[in-house]
């Protein structure tokens, strides 16, 4: 039997249905799922429970694993998967989670094409708190008035690891912060990726720091009312972890923040990326 998708909100989301576990795993599985989230920016797995091998397995059959984060030597898992966690045994610079509570894409301020997709797997449920939201920015930009799209076209933003984690840099010690504000590159990217397809969303979130050519503070007031456009519940979704969820989302076409949570819930997750083949273009 082949797997089946439901809807879950009119413009974003779809759950997985299957009769057989073993029907997730088929090539033939793995192009629709891709097809799937290109289309429904996020699929759910509810409590599938995947291994490590399992993940990375659907990682590389829907198009490759790519390694976005330099892993800390102390994390306790196969080594192309990323434990995403606030515990400092596990995971001794807590600061880039802490940065995740806020609205991004993964990987825009790194020199390859963003991730075209990102995975998660739930081991340990908060429960309270922890979340994780997602906002179609391909749903966003199309519901943009006609004139917001034009007045949207040609500018361009400038992307830095510093403005994402400048919401959190006072819970920085303050002997790490310089260098870690300082790390990463400072990328420019169209506010609007025009995709190969032809479809367009909107590369915004909180690494985008200010726009090209435009007074900063303007830019900025710009930048966060085009978050807030995107992520109203018409274009948005939260889903609420049971230990054993499973989502993928179009990286591409969408940023995700999680609600706040403490690092006493010992909320784990287990993240891998699908590799980018396109670069942002307008
Ligand atoms: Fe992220």
């Amino acid at each position: 039997m082949a797997i089946r998708f439901e809807d879950i909100k009119e413009h974003i989301g779809s759950r997985v249905v299957w009769d057989d576990r073993e029907d997730i795993f088929t090539p033939e599985a793995a192009a629709a799922i891709r097809a799937k989230v290109e289309e429904r920016t996020v699929v759910v797995f509810p409590e599938i429970n995947l291994t490590d091998a399992e993940q990375l397995a659907i990682t590389d059959a829907m198009g490759g694993t790519v390694k976005l984060t330099a892993r800390n030597n102390v994390q306790q898992n196969d080594d192309n998967v990323y434990q995403v966690t606030l515990d400092e045994k596990i995971n001794p610079q807590p600061e880039y989670v802490l940065g995740t509570f806020f609205w991004h894409m993964d990987g825009i301020t790194v020199d390859m094409p963003p991730p075209f997709a990102t995975l998660l797997s739930c081991r340990i449920a908060p429960a309270i708190g922890g979340e994780t939201e997602f906002a179609s920015t391909y749903a966003a930009y199309e519901g943009l008035p006609e004139e917001e799209k034009q007045a949207l076209e040609g500018l361009r933003a400038v992307h830095s690891v510093r403005a994402s984690l400048s919401p959190i840099a006072d819970a920085i010690p303050e002997k790490h912060r310089e260098r870690v504000l300082g790390i990463g590159l400072i990328k420019e990217h169209p506010l609007v990726w025009t995709h190969e397809s032809g479809r367009k969303s909107m590369v915004i979130g909180t690494t985008a720091d200010h726009i090209v050519g435009m007074e900063v503070p303007a830019g900025r007031a710009m930048l966060i009312r085009l978050q807030e456009w995107a992520a109203q519940p018409a274009f948005s979704l939260r889903h609420k972890w049971t230990k054993g969820d499973f989502v993928i989302w179009d990286n591409t076409g969408a940023m995700h923040r999680a609600i706040p949570y403490d690092k006493s819930t010992g909320r784990m997750m287990h993240r891998t990326s699908i590799a980018g083949t396109e670069a942002v273009a307008a």
